[in-house]
């Protein structure tokens, strides 16, 4: 008979897992550890068993790591949305360098030239959120999940957020609570642009005129849009009496440009970072005058544009008709519809993606093939179809942004036998105080 483990365990912890998790093991099982670092000993309360493993909570005993720092916030490790508040800022950028080394090295894909892992903010940074609603007893919950469950955390303010957003939680909290129906509300989504913040309020039945009125006094109190969706995206609409659906914007004052983009749409949390990104992407493509970019998956330009204002021109391609409406938009509104041509198309079929980029050359520049490709993919990365995008042999460089530092690897690969050298690679940190990895890396064909 199997023997019962108690739950809790004192436990020694080997390693700190790429999730930001200590590893320990315990009758020859992984025991994941919140709140762990490696060499510590620690009381491990078991909290969840899957898969022949096992996840706790802990509490350090003994043996302090060095690199061990007091939390920031009151929240952690209990709510899911950060890893890593009790590692000093400097190992948390290491920690994401060596994950991506790993990476690197398990494809046997060699770097030139490492960056220095870039990270300029802390805390404070998050302009987008999604949100869970939870009524329990009383109480309204709306926060981020708590870690190894699905509950909603207890949270009364965020450290990640930027403060506008998280001076919302707690207003949110007593708004739905005092709702006709609280359970309808289901999720909360928040952005913040420059000058103005939105909230898509997720709601499950018909909201009652007393209803709308507490929303429209959240809306006046706290100069925030309140957007209702009652279904999916295609059915946000503004509270009564507030006109339409606004979009938010956001500067890149290097570059001259402002960019417009609704609350639900994709754009890069971090702005600060964001900034960074765009100059080592900019940088890296160098002299861009009069040559020809694709940017693919651009979303609503936030690369092309940029790039244009360098002077190229730039084929931006994405699967999204409303981010690529919107890209257009921001292309108008900045002068640069002449350097730019926006379509939609899903780039993970290949012969589409294929035709899209050589057809999207030649509306720009006549029966040109790209000089340079900027490649942002969703985690799952390019994929298969990279290989056909580069073999054309026009482009000589590729700016690769990643969010997922194993399709990143896969794709640095296949780059490799098509010939491309991987001339320097290295981390933005998007998101500090979580295991989030974003990635940069500069491709370059020398032949
Ligand atoms: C990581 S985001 C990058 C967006 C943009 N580069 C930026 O910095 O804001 C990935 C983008 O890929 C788009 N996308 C997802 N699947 C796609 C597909 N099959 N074909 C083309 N674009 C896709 C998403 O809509 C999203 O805009």
């Amino acid at each position: 008979m199997a023997k019962k483990i108690p739950v809790e365990q004192e436990v020694e912890i080997a390693a700190l897992s790429e999730e930001g998790l200590g590893a320990a093991t315990l009758n020859e099982r992984p025991l994941w550890v919140r709140n762990a670092l490696p060499g510590e000993r620690v009381q491990a309360r078991i909290l969840k068993r899957r898969g022949g493993q096992r996840f706790a909570d802990g509490q350090p005993l003994a043996d302090l790591n060095p690199n061990r720092v007091a939390s920031a916030c009151a929240y952690f490790p209990r709510c899911a949305g950060c890893s890593l508040h009790h590692l000093a800022y400097s190992e948390q950028l290491q920690l994401k360098q060596a994950h991506l080394a790993r990476e690197l090295q398990r494809v046997d894909v060699a770097a030139d030239g490492w960056r220095e892992p870039t990270g300029l903010t802390r805390l404070g940074y998050r302009r987008k959120a999604r949100l869970g609603v939870r009524v329990v007893g009383e109480q309204v919950l709306v926060g981020f999940r708590e870690s190894f469950s699905n509950r909603v955390a207890r949270l009364d303010a965020c450290m990640t957020l930027t403060p506008k957003l998280s001076a919302l939680l707690q207003p949110l909290k007593e708004l739905i609570a005092n709702l006709s129906q609280p359970r309808t509300i289901a999720q909360i989504e928040m952005a913040e642009g420059d000058s103005e913040c939105a909230i898509l309020v997720r709601h499950l039945d018909v909201l009652t005129d007393s209803d709308l009125e507490q929303w429209q006094q959240l809306a006046a109190v706290f100069d925030v849009q309140v957007i209702l969706q009652p279904a999916g995206y295609d059915s946000l609409q503004p509270l009564p009496g507030q006109g339409s659906v606004r979009p938010l914007s956001y500067g890149i004052a290097e570059h001259g440009l402002s960019l417009q983009f609704y609350a639900h749409q994709f754009t890069q949390v971090n702005t600060v970072m964001n900034r960074e990104l765009i100059r080592a992407a900019t940088g890296y493509l160098g002299d861009v005058r009069d040559r020809l970019v694709a940017d693919l998956f651009c979303g609503i330009g936030n690369f092309s544009l940029p790039v244009a204002r360098q002077g190229a021109h730039v084929v931006g391609l994405e699967a999204s008709a409303e981010a690529i409406a919107m890209a257009q938009v921001n292309a108008r509104r900045n002068g640069l519809t002449e350097r730019c041509n926006f379509a939609v198309a899903d780039l993970y079929q290949a012969g589409a993606s294929n035709d899209a980029i050589s057809v999207g050359g030649q509306a720009a520049r006549s029966g040109r093939y790209p000089e340079a490709l900027i490649i942002d993919p969703p985690r799952s990365g390019a994929g298969i179809n990279l290989e056909g995008w580069v073999g054309n042999s026009s482009l000589r460089q590729i700016v690769y942004v990643s969010c997922n530092p194993r399709s990143f690897a896969d794709d640095a690969l296949r780059l490799k036998h098509a010939g491309f050298r991987l001339r320097e690679v290295g981390i933005y940190d998007m998101f500090p105080q979580t295991a989030h990895v974003e990635t940069i890396g500069h491709f370059v064909r020398d032949q």
